[in-house]
């Protein structure tokens, strides 16, 4: 079973006495309700390190006062036992007062890739982000830290971060995991009904089809706005965002340049998020 951690000086001890072995280490932040996609980036923190770390922490400050931080799916004993079952050796599990004491008053904020897209419909999001994965990097000090493309720009966030505050944790970046319908995997695919779910599975092949036209030399505007129309089409009830972005710093995308096509889309109550690969070629 991991070794279960909730004070951050517990943590420190553990991660002293592993140094002091040599081993190296690799964390994954999570807020829980563990799936198959944060499995997956478990086993490669697993081979990129001799222990892995995995903190599992419902981010408050990452949560608007109109989002869903109350009902977030919690279930501690199972995501327990998903870890155990993985190989996990540590599983950190603060709670809110040891990570934002009373009087707790600082704020990182990400420019660049932290611009648009989310932020324009969730301004307080990357903020939120961005501050407690630099807190659980000083407190664990990982050697590497492994973050899903599922979440392409949080994982281009953090770059940015880790490069700016000189941050010695290597980024490493894991494929989506998508169900067998193309539905990338999500703690908020919960949430989904049957009609829902049957809906929210059409979403990556609506982006992998624009994605095609994009690298085929469509028009983006064009290739946008029939993605668009073909996501409520589909029976999507309102679309965030369809963009087209260059792949590493998130600028505007050009024909020939690697991209990365990014799309927010609602369902009811419920909020998705995919993003597919605009190949250059
Ligand atoms: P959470 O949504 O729990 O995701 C934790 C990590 O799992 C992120 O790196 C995310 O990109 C990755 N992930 C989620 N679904 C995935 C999938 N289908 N395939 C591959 N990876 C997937 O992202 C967060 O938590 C938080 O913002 C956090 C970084 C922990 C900061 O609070």
């Amino acid at each position: 079973r991991p070794l279960v951690v909730d004070s951050v000086t517990t943590l420190r001890a553990q991660i002293r006495d592993w140094r002091r072995d040599g081993l190296s280490i690799a964390m994954v932040p999570t807020m829980g309700a563990l799936h198959d996609g944060h499995i997956s980036l478990v086993e490669i923190a697993l081979e990129k390190a001799d222990r892995c770390v995995v903190s599992i922490f419902i981010n408050p400050t990452q949560f608007a006062p109109s989002e869903d931080l109350d009902k977030y799916p919690r279930q501690l004993a199972r995501d327990l036992e998903r870890l155990r079952q993985a190989g996990a050796q540590l599983a950190f599990t603060p709670d809110v007062k040891q990570m934002y004491p009373a009087g707790f008053t600082t704020k990182i904020s990400v420019g660049g890739p932290a611009a648009g897209l989310e932020s324009d419909f969730r301004p307080t999001f990357f903020d939120g982000v961005a501050t407690v994965v630099a807190k659980l990097f000083l407190q664990a000090s990982p050697d590497c830290a492994i973050f899903g493309e599922k979440d392409y720009q949080q994982l281009c966030v953090v770059r940015q971060l880790c490069r700016d505050l000189d941050l010695p944790v290597e980024i490493v970046g894991a494929p989506t995991v998508r169900d067998a319908h193309g539905l990338a995997m999500s703690s908020r695919n919960a949430y989904l009904g049957d009609a829902e779910l049957e809906v929210a599975r059409q979403l990556n092949a609506i982006l992998r089809r624009a994605a095609a036209a994009l690298a085929a030399g469509a028009n983006e505007d064009s290739a946008i706005a029939e993605a668009s129309r073909a996501l409520v089409k589909a029976g999507f009830d309102k679309v965030d965002y369809v963009a087209a972005r260059e792949g590493l710093t998130l600028a505007p995308w050009r024909l020939g340049r690697d991209g990365r096509l990014l799309a927010a889309a609602w369902l009811g109550k419920t909020r998705l998020i995919d993003n597919v690969e605009v190949p250059s070629a």
